[in-house]
């Protein structure tokens, strides 16, 4: 790990820390994207389901980044039946991806993923990935919050296996049979929401920050020793934790001096007894999703095989 360093990449090419905009404004969204490639950041990750693509596509352009030097991440909302959103179908998908390249003002993106498993078409939605790729209109695909079995459900249908996949990933939720089924299949592990035992996590109302707020104080009384004692942020511990599990991992902040803290990751290593006792933390526990009252790996309904 020692030997990575900002600018390293993993095997599809993605810089291993990347700049999320989940929460944010069109307008923040905006600021953001444009002080986080300032700073030197070099994966944007977007989505449709958080309606500010039209400000990241705006930040990306006014950066004035080469768009080859920029990897950009995007994901499909796949419609859920649950909150009476429609499920997109393959030609709404094929159409979806072609909007969200208009919104981020780009020719390409370079991963677009499936948001989470929650529509019965999620093989139709998947097999117009596969044809979004063939039209080069996206470099990679992946699935975002699937579990072994839904990945395993794409592969017995006979689709080629996701390149990626995203998911909530820190101490209280570490994924443990997931990783290694990523490794072993090789399919590019990412991490969001890896700040989220922090108490400073989402912290203004609405955002859900509040949620499992015991199990996170007694996680904090440990990242805060460990953090002391390295000389960092808990901010960069917890991002760096990620780094050393082999994932890329996602950070979001719309203020400036956290957005240039957290690229900042490769300046110190995590001793091998600090990592087992961050390790004990786990309890397999979600919390992104939690405030919607939803566990998005768990919640997928019946297949529809087209
Ligand atoms: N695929 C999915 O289902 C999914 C789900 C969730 C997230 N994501 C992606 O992953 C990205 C990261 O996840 P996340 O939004 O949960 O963000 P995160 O980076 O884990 O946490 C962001 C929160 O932590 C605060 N924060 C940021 N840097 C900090 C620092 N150095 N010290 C203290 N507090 C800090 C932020 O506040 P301020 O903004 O006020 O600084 C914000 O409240 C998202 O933006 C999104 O792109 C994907």
């Amino acid at each position: 790990m020692t030997e990575k360093t900002q600018t390293s990449r993993n095997g599809i090419g993605m810089p291993l820390v990347g700049f999320g905009t989940y929460q944010l404004s069109s307008g923040q969204a905006e600021l953001s994207v444009i002080e986080a490639l300032k700073v030197g950041f070099r994966h944007i990750d977007s989505a449709e389901g958080y309606n500010n693509e039209e400000g990241t596509g705006k930040g990306i352009k006014a950066a004035g980044v080469a768009r080859e030097e920029i990897f950009v991440t995007t994901k499909l909302f796949p419609g859920f039946k649950q909150w009476g959103a429609p499920e997109k179908t393959f030609d709404q998908t094929i159409e979806t991806c072609k909007n969200q390249l208009k919104q981020l003002q780009l020719d390409y993106i370079d991963l677009y993923l499936i948001h989470a498993p929650l529509a019965e078409l999620r093989l139709e939605q998947w097999r117009a990935l596969v044809e979004l790729k063939k039209l080069g209109l996206t470099r990679h695909i992946g699935v975002s919050n699937y579990n072994e079995e839904r990945i395993k459900e794409m592969i017995d249908a006979g689709f080629a296996k996701p390149e990626a996949n995203q998911v909530e990933f820190h101490p209280i939720c570490a994924q443990v049979g997931l990783t290694h089924y990523m490794k072993e299949n090789s399919i590019a592990p990412i991490a969001y929401s890896s700040l989220a035992p922090l108490s400073t996590w989402r912290a203004e109302e609405g955002q859900g920050g509040e949620v499992l707020s015991d199990i996170k104080k007694e996680c904090q009384l440990v990242t805060k020793e460990i953090a002391a004692r390295l000389k960092v942020s808990e901010a960069k511990l917890l991002l760096r934790w990620g780094l050393q599990h082999g994932y890329s991992v996602l950070t979001k902040s719309c203020k400036p001096e956290r957005i240039r803290e957290n690229f900042n990751v490769f300046d110190f290593v995590i001793p091998s007894n600090d990592m087992d006792c961050l390790n004990q933390l786990n309890q397999n526990k979600p919390i992104a999703w939690a405030a919607n009252g939803l566990n998005p790996m768990e919640a997928a309904p019946m297949l529809k095989y087209v």
